[in-house]
């Protein structure tokens, strides 16, 4: 059976539902085949109202940049987003961000994809990145400083992303250190940094976000199906992902302007203004096993600042925060 019969098939009736059985007379399938169909549209973002004994029936289409309305809308807010390389399957963006890099791409480079297939995200952990649902976006960043700075773009990043999705969503979305995006203490975003140097100096950095956007519950791997949510979710109805790439892209240059102009210390009291925990006691996890105090805020290269029972300040260059 093809996919594509089988959607003709629910297309032509919209609103209708198609029973099971008459799916199955139709096309010379089995239901068991009918099934395992609609699963498989459903992972390329088809959304299905199954009932018993009425059958299927189309809810919604998968979404698609329309092309031309985003180069539109990222023109009019940004001269970021320019070159703009929109993909539909690809692994991961990052790895055709580093290729345009190497090639020489300027600064602002943008590639989105519809799905990532091998999406990453930090400490080599998978990143889901299904079709027509989320941001699956990489900007090229050329900073002229040395490496050890780059935590530092991370932290930007973050700012710029809450800062977007708070204003294309209306929702209350902090930062939990050192950047990922949370709402009602789940996450919808990852931020991912990588950078290529020569003799210590940053050759390129390549600033992959990943946003669950308008994904459902079903969209979430079950294992982080507890830790994750998605703007739509929180919503109760989608939210327009050209909106939000040109709200990003428009962020993130405008407090790299800030950045270049005025260093880090901005960049870092807009971050500790978003932050969740900021003056509570938390936990980190790091390498080295878990750490306690009070977070007080971030150092100059974006450490986290955890006051002990002491009163001893400790810097922490790396870990996960949990409150
Ligand atoms: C994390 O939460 O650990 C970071 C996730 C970063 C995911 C984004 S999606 C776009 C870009 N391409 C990737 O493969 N990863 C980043």
């Amino acid at each position: 059976m093809r996919d594509e019969q089988l959607l003709e098939l629910l297309t032509a009736r919209p609103g209708e539902y198609i029973s099971g059985e008459e799916i199955s007379r139709l096309m010379s399938v089995s239901r068991t085949a009918i099934w395992k169909g609609i699963n498989r549209l459903k992972e390329q973002g088809y959304e299905f109202d199954s009932v018993s004994r009425k059958g299927y029936r189309i809810v919604r289409y998968p979404d698609r940049f329309d092309e031309v309305s985003l180069r539109l809308q990222l023109s009019k807010s940004t001269s970021w987003g320019q070159p703009l390389h929109l993909l539909d399957s690809i692994g991961s963006t990052q790895d055709v961000a580093r290729e345009l890099a190497e090639q020489g791409a300027v600064e602002g480079t943008l590639v989105i994809a519809e799905e990532q297939t091998a999406g990453r995200g930090r400490q080599g952990r998978r990143f889901h990145s299904p079709p027509g649902r989320g941001v699956w976006m990489t900007v090229v960043m050329r900073p002229q400083q040395p490496l050890q700075y780059t935590s530092q773009l991370t932290l930007l990043a973050a700012v710029a992303i809450c800062r977007a999705l708070r204003n294309v969503s209306g929702l209350d979305i902090g930062i939990k250190w050192p950047n990922d995006l949370l709402i009602d203490g789940r996450k919808v975003c990852g931020i991912l940094v990588e950078s290529a140097a020569e003799d210590g100096y940053v050759r390129y950095a390549l600033a992959g976000f990943g946003i669950d956007v308008n994904l459902a519950p079903e969209d979430l791997p079950e294992d982080v199906r507890p830790v994750a949510t998605s703007l739509r979710i929180q919503r109760g109805e989608p939210v327009d992902r050209t909106a939000v790439v040109t709200a990003i892209m428009s962020e993130l240059e405008s407090l790299y302007g800030l950045y270049n102009r005025d260093g880090f210390a901005p960049i870092s009291a807009l971050w500790e203004a978003l932050a969740f925990a900021i003056g509570s006691q938390v936990t980190v996890k790091t390498l080295q096993g878990p750490l306690q105090g009070i977070a007080r805020g971030l150092g100059p290269n974006g450490e986290l600042l955890l006051e002990q029972l002491d009163g001893q300040v400790l810097p922490v260059y790396s870990g996960e925060v949990g409150f």
